[in-house]
């Protein structure tokens, strides 16, 4: 597949790099890129990551729970190198967030100015404070238009699923957004069967293979409630026949993450090659004839 357009960048196909520790460092983003990501999105860059929790992943049979939160980089370090990057029109998407929207607009308005080309607003992280408030639709409001009134950049607000995304989604677009990004991690947890007490110390954000089916139909119930804006799908996977699920729900690109945790470089490599092989096939069918 060649030439498909998400958030202002052309992009050689539709497999994009999710946010995560992975994309934290320059080398790894441009190693992906030359492995032959569609797009990056950057670890989220925020002015004031909280720097007192104990931020860890654990692998479970099903999937990942991390309690990891906003990059430990400063901001000037990723000014450099979103520079470096719109220099070489690299497609990078930097994802942000901070402490209040004011705050969020500011950084937004100095990431425009490096010549970054997209955003994502990476604000609905469940893990800054763990069985706090659900996210709700003015908080997205907020961020959103708050960012929107510092920058013309192109812009997808990252939501979870969940309840209320119907109205979540209703308030990005209000705020400006051009796109969403569905899914962040949802709640997850896990009892260590030693202690009987919470794995990480709490409900924090679960991902890979099993979220999957509820991010496809939670997209798929976008799409028939006639949401049109672009998405970007994101939630399990790990083959081209996940991205072409997504595709075929309405998504416009699907991100993919945890699967990258295990042999990064090899499994995105894989990724894009069956993704290029199966809506291959997809597009050699007769009309009509996958149904
Ligand atoms: C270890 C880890 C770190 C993550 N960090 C971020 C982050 O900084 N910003 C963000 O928007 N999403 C972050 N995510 C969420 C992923 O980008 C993605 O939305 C989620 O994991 C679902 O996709 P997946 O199942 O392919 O991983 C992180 C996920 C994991 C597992």
């Amino acid at each position: 597949m060649s030439g498909v357009r998400i958030l202002g960048l052309t992009l050689k196909n539709a497999v994009v790099v999710g946010s995560g520790l992975l994309t934290d460092q320059e080398r790894n983003i441009r190693k992906l890129l030359a492995t032959g990501a569609g797009a990056v999105v950057t670890k989220t860059i925020h002015p004031n990551p909280p720097r007192d929790l104990d931020e860890r992943i654990l692998r479970l049979p099903s999937g990942m729970l991390n309690s990891t939160t906003y990059s430990k980089r400063s901001v000037e370090h990723w000014l450099a190198v979103l520079t470096s990057f719109a220099e070489e029109q690299l497609p990078v998407i930097a994802s942000l967030h901070a402490d209040s929207p004011s705050e969020l607009g500011e950084l937004a308005a100095r990431v425009e100015a490096t010549g970054c080309r997209a955003l994502e607003l990476g604000i609905s992280c469940i893990n800054e404070e763990p069985g706090g408030e659900d996210d709700n639709p003015d908080r997205v409001y907020a961020y959103t238009t708050a960012t929107r009134s510092r920058t013309a950049l192109p812009l997808s607000v990252k939501l979870a699923i969940g309840e209320g995304l119907d109205d979540r989604v209703r308030a990005a677009i209000a705020g400006g957004a051009e796109a969403v990004t569905v899914s962040d991690t949802i709640s997850g947890a896990a009892v260590s069967p030693e202690s009987g007490e919470l794995e990480l110390g709490g409900v924090f954000g679960y991902s890979g293979p099993a979220i999957k089916p509820l991010v496809l139909a939670a997209i798929w119930r976008l799409r028939r409630r006639g949401f049109e804006l672009p998405v970007l799908g994101c939630g399990g996977v790990s083959s081209g026949q996940d991205v072409a699920d997504y595709l075929s729900v309405g998504a416009n690109v699907a991100q993919v993450y945890t699967a990258l945790h295990t042999d990064m470089y090899e499994t995105l490599d894989r990724i894009v090659t069956q993704t290029d092989a199966v809506l291959g096939r997809q597009a050699d069918q007769p009309a009509g004839a996958a149904r």
